[in-house]
């Protein structure tokens, strides 16, 4: 693992989030430090402020490095994707099922070979942190093996990762199916090996409710409950096809969110993608179960699955955690900027609020550490936080440069950032404290 060094210092605008923009004025969620300090030892941050107040605390021998026309923010944080995936973005011209059959699992079951799990992990992880993300909720393939490349990759960039090893027994081509048994064996001992090593994290990640037999579901859900700090992703009503699948597949479950509720997949730490077609009763049931959505737009519209509403699954009277979602390789992009932009087309398809700049940066950030019960350690820029860490540059193209000339408040910047935003705006990714990426 990377040993961060032992003090750092980042002088600069910073924006963190003293609350939720959901509930809350947005401008009164967000905290603008002009000129700011963050100082970090050991990858964590000890002080953030005001330079002329921070400056006393830094070492002598501590370096500052300054980013005079830029905004820090807590590192991106991605909910929902695939990194076995990345090599079949873009793939043209089906709905899900087919895609899945078609691109995907053919893609997938390459992973068996070791050494393109390597160097498909490590191209991804280099992606995630040219695009300024620092943490995300990664599937693996059916192979234990793409699993431990994986994490060794994260592990060597010292990344607060999250992955697991899919669960698939039915209803895919035999080099990407495992058995219930072989499954559990094969998760129980990655849980082993990779569980809290480190930074890093295990998600139990049966694929969906069409790939898994009953048995397999039963003995996820009591893997998820060996032990109190486990993830749990899977995919849950993305397109109108697999619902109907999976209550042809499931007659006796009242509805999809039952077919993983019964099998005790849905509780806290458990991360639903997508989670298009819930009704009122599945929302109320993620709301009490404390389960998370990860909100896909780019991948919701690439594959025309359909329209997320934000503001009805954030409601005040029954708020369900959620955060965003890539989801490469059905999303088209791994920036968290340019999914913002589309969360925002695609909160005004679904008729509801209009999703504000302040709040597609806190779904990002702060919102997508709660989604994944882990705002104790990342999301925010506060002491006692994890020093992950994005530097935006709001004048990195000619077109920004000049549309953020008008700009007059924080908000505004951030909007136009979001919308015409990309890699090349992530100036420099800090993690752990170290600077790991720089344009
Ligand atoms: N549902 C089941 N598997 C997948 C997947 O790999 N991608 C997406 N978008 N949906 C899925
Ligand atoms: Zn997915």
């Amino acid at each position: 693992m990377t040993q961060p060094s032992r003090h750092a210092a980042l002088r600069g605008c910073f924006i963190t989030f003293r609350g939720n923009p959901f509930t809350m004025p947005p401008e009164d969620a967000l905290h603008v430090e002009e000129d700011g300090l963050i100082l970090i030892r050991d990858g964590i941050i000890t002080h953030c402020g005001p330079y002329t107040q921070v400056r006393p605390f830094v070492p002598h021998n501590c370096p500052i490095t300054h980013y005079p026309d830029s905004i820090i923010t807590a590192g991106f944080i991605d909910t929902h994707v695939h990194y076995p995936q990345m090599p079949v973005i873009a793939s043209w011209g089906e709905e899900l099922l087919a895609w899945l059959k078609h691109y995907v699992f053919p893609a997938e079951a390459r992973f068996e070979d070791k050494a393109l799990a390597q160097a498909v992990a490590r191209n991804f992880m280099t992606e995630l942190l040219r695009n300024g993300t620092t943490t995300a909720a990664v599937y693996c393939t059916v192979h234990p093996q793409s699993v431990d490349a994986f994490f060794e990759e994260s592990s060597r960039l010292g990344t607060r990762m999250i992955a697991g090893k899919v669960l698939m027994d039915r209803n895919a081509p035999d080099a990407v199916r495992d058995t219930a048994q072989q499954g559990y064996a094969d998760s129980v001992a990655l849980i082993d090996r990779w569980h809290q090593n480190g930074r890093q994290l295990y998600a139990v990640t049966p694929r969906f409710a069409i790939t898994s037999t009953p048995e397999q579901l039963e003995m996820a859900g009591a893997l998820f409950k060996s032990r109190n700090d486990l993830f749990m992703q899977t995919h849950l009503a993305e397109t109108q096809q697999e619902c109907a699948d999976v209550a042809t597949l499931f007659p006796n479950r009242s509805s999809y969110l039952d077919v993983y509720d019964k099998a005790g997949l849905v509780g806290p730490r458990a991360l639903f993608g997508h989670g298009i077609y819930l009704n009122e009763h599945d929302l109320q049931r993620c709301h009490t179960a404390d389960c998370t959505l990860c909100h896909c737009p780019t991948s919701n519209l690439f594959l025309g699955s359909g329209i997320f509403r934000l503001f009805d699954v954030t409601s005040k009277t029954r708020p369900v955690r959620t955060g965003l979602g890539t989801d490469v390789g059905a999303g088209t992009s791994l920036s968290l900027l340019a999914t913002m932009a589309e969360a925002y087309k695609v909160s005004l398809l679904a008729g509801g609020a209009k999703l504000h700049a302040i709040q597609a940066f806190w779904l990002a950030t702060a919102g997508g550490a709660q989604a994944l019960h882990l705002a104790d350690k990342i999301g925010t820029i506060a002491p006692g936080l994890e020093a992950d860490l994005c530097i935006l540059n709001p004048n990195a193209t000619p077109l920004l440069t000049q549309r953020v000339k008008t700009s007059n408040s924080m908000a505004d910047v951030l909007f136009a950032l979001m919308m015409l935003g990309d890699d090349r705006c992530i100036q420099a990714t800090w993690v752990h404290g170290t600077c790991v990426h720089e344009i």
